[in-house]
């Protein structure tokens, strides 16, 4: 009686495991095709933040402002053990305007106010024609001074092909944001702070 008291135990125990690895809910809602605004991302897992300032490119930059970019953590999880997006990952762009170009430490690009929320997700369910199963959205409305409820999923050409051409891991731009790439399959180690050597390459 005991020893099947334990048994059933390890195999809850071990089926609850499996299921938060490889089946935790997507922490995101689609209700009649539309894409129903992400709350709470700023609490997800921060993986970096790009900037192409217009000062950089002949005044005009396609996209000039900070982006930060942030995993939901159960697809953080799953790419820590396995070096592979879930099926279910959604990846949040929050858009930050350039706001000052000095501080005491010098002259820069630091980040000035929220300007814009855009969203990525891979899902088989969901996106079963899309390129990868991935599916790109915008929240922000034109004059970037709002945001919507709720998006549409852009057709492939306007997003999607560009992911799929130019970004080094499976649609995502990993190459820019080194919590991904240096954590890839890292498991525990992609958390920070387990090694003491770095790998610089530059030379200052
Ligand atoms: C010209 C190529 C190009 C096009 C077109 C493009 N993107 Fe991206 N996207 C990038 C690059 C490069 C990055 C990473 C660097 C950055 O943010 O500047 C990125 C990053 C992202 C990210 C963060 C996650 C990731 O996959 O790296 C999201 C979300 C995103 N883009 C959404 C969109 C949406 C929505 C559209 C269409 C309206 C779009 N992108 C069109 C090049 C593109």
């Amino acid at each position: 009686m005991l020893k099947n008291l334990v048994g059933a135990t390890a195999l809850v125990s071990m089926f609850s495991l499996f299921s938060f690895s490889a089946q935790a809910d997507p922490a995101y809602t689609i209700k009649d095709g539309q894409l129903e605004r992400p709350t709470g991302y700023r609490e997800w897992v921060y993986v970096g933040t790009p900037v192409t300032p217009n000062d950089m490119n002949n005044g005009k930059a396609a996209f000039p402002e900070h982006h930060n970019v942030y995993i939901d953590p159960a697809s953080w999880d799953y790419w820590k053990k396995t070096g592979k997006f879930r099926d279910g990952t959604i990846l949040v762009k929050e858009l930050v305007s350039n706001g000052s170009k000095v501080a005491v430490s010098g002259n820069g690009y630091f980040q000035g106010e929220y300007i814009g929320l855009e969203a990525t997700i891979k899902s088989k369910t969901d996106f079963p024609n899309e390129p990868g199963n991935w599916a790109y959205f915008t929240f922000s409305t034109p004059d970037h001074k709002s945001l919507t409820e709720t998006a549409k999923a852009f057709p492939a050409a306007s997003c999607n092909s560009c992911h799929k051409a130019a970004a080094a891991d499976d649609f995502v731009f990993t190459q820019y944001y080194p919590v991904l790439s240096a954590g890839k399959g890292k498991g525990k180690i992609a958390s920070g702070g387990f090694e003491s050597k770095l790998s610089n390459s530059y030379k200052n």
